[in-house]
């Protein structure tokens, strides 16, 4: 499609599928180009000199910037609604270079208190070491985080739905609060994707993702994604730059390819989950269910206004706790045990000693991360498949 052929009120699926890629005016290729290589030639002397001055008008190193994740970074703002992205070579790497872009020593960062392990590990074991107070809350809690808030504060971190107890953060209420203080609003929206929750809508200022999950959806890389608008490019691109944790061509275009079909994955994520999220609620062997599409979820309302679709990841309790758990991981055969999520296949593991094990038992039992807590990542296989597969684990206990 050429610039001129672009319709600006695309339905969200055809902005999926096509992005902002202009079909390669070389050769006319639809599927995006790789540019494998690591550096790109000036074609004089003073046009390198100029290019070191704003290396956003050319190529010059991939580490510094590259023709095939410039796509990814186009389509992914574009799908956000922002007006810049930049990509990393990990959902941690786009992590730390948003809180080193805007704190250091002496400044605070509120933090919600249920995040992925990782990085919990982060905020609490490596970032302290450069001085970055780290202010842990429970963002349900509005009181609670504007108590948490000083002259120092300069960054919220809040990922919704959180892993793994799928709690809901009101992105509106939290951008309100830091709007009044002036801090920025990150958003974790690896488990939503642009797809089913745009944090910019609510007022997010950064979104972030470890486009590890949905946003690949095959489970055959690892990136790491920041969306952003333009006043925020100087800061979070020199961090990039400076500390080299770029995604290579060759994962940006896998991530391409999965993309494109990000609609139709997440359609049928959603409604997998739904069904085995109702099937659990239901069995006697199961306490309770963690999904924001059961009226039981405690930010039900919130999620609807908030979600246009839940996602695809479960967390459930089992009557007999860690060893009942540790005996439906090891009899099921459709649910993969494995960490990680938002793949085609349906993953399960247990977030107390595998994702979420660098979390103190105080922090865990806070979180409401219990020994019997089990997440389940339902993938695209035959919802029945999968409900019989945890139907005969849990029989089995
Ligand atoms: C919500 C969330 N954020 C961030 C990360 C970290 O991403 P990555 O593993 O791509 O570094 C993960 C990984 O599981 C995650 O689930």
């Amino acid at each position: 499609m050429s610039d001129d052929k672009k319709s600006h009120n695309e339905h969200y699926e055809t902005m999926v599928v096509h992005g902002d890629h202009v079909l390669d005016p070389a050769t006319g290729a639809v599927a995006p180009p790789i540019y494998p290589s690591s550096t790109f030639a000036f074609k004089s002397a003073d046009q390198g000199a100029e290019l070191f001055k704003d290396p956003t008008e050319g190529f010059i190193y991939t580490r510094i910037g590259n023709p095939t994740t410039h796509i990814l970074c186009d389509k992914i703002a574009m799908l956000e609604g922002y007006s810049h992205a930049l990509t990393f070579s990990s959902g941690m790497a786009a992590i730390h270079a948003v809180i080193t872009a805007y704190a250091g020593s002496g400044d605070s960062v509120i933090m919600s208190d249920t995040v992925y392990g990782g990085t919990n590990a982060l905020c609490r074991n490596t970032m302290p070491r450069l001085g970055i107070d780290f202010r842990w809350v429970d963002c349900t809690e509005i009181d609670d985080v504007e108590n948490a808030i000083d002259d120092t504060t300069k960054l919220m971190f809040v990922e919704t739905p959180a892993n793994p107890t799928m709690k809901v953060i009101d992105i509106e209420a939290m951008s309100k609060i830091c709007k009044k203080h002036n801090i920025k609003l990150v958003v974790d929206n690896t488990f939503q994707t642009p797809y089913l929750q745009k944090p910019k809508q609510f007022g997010a200022d950064i979104v972030m993702h470890s486009a590890t999950k949905y946003l690949s959806g095959h489970g055959d890389l690892v990136a790491g994604l920041l969306c952003f608008d333009k006043e925020d490019f100087e800061p979070l691109f020199h961090i990039l730059v400076d500390t080299g944790g770029i995604l290579s061509p060759f994962n940006a275009w896998i991530l391409l390819r999965g993309i494109k079909t990000l609609h139709v994955r997440m359609d049928r994520h959603c409604e997998n989950a739904q069904k085995v999220a109702e099937f659990l609620e239901d069995h006697p062997k199961v306490d309770r269910v963690w999904y924001p599409g059961l009226k039981s979820h405690p930010q039900y309302e919130l999620a609807q206004k908030q979600h246009t679709g839940h996602s695809g990841v479960i967390a459930f309790e089992i009557q007999g706790g860690r060893e009942a758990g540790k005996k439906v991981m090891d009899t099921v055969h459709v649910c993969t045990l494995a960490v990680s999520l938002g793949d085609v296949d349906t993953l399960i593991q247990h977030p107390a000693s595998m994702t979420h094990s660098s979390y103190s038992d105080a922090d865990m039992a806070k979180s409401g991360i219990t020994p019997g807590l089990i997440r389940v990542s339902v993938g695209l296989e035959h919802p029945d498949d999968i409900i019989d597969d945890l139907k005969n684990a849990l029989d089995k206990i």
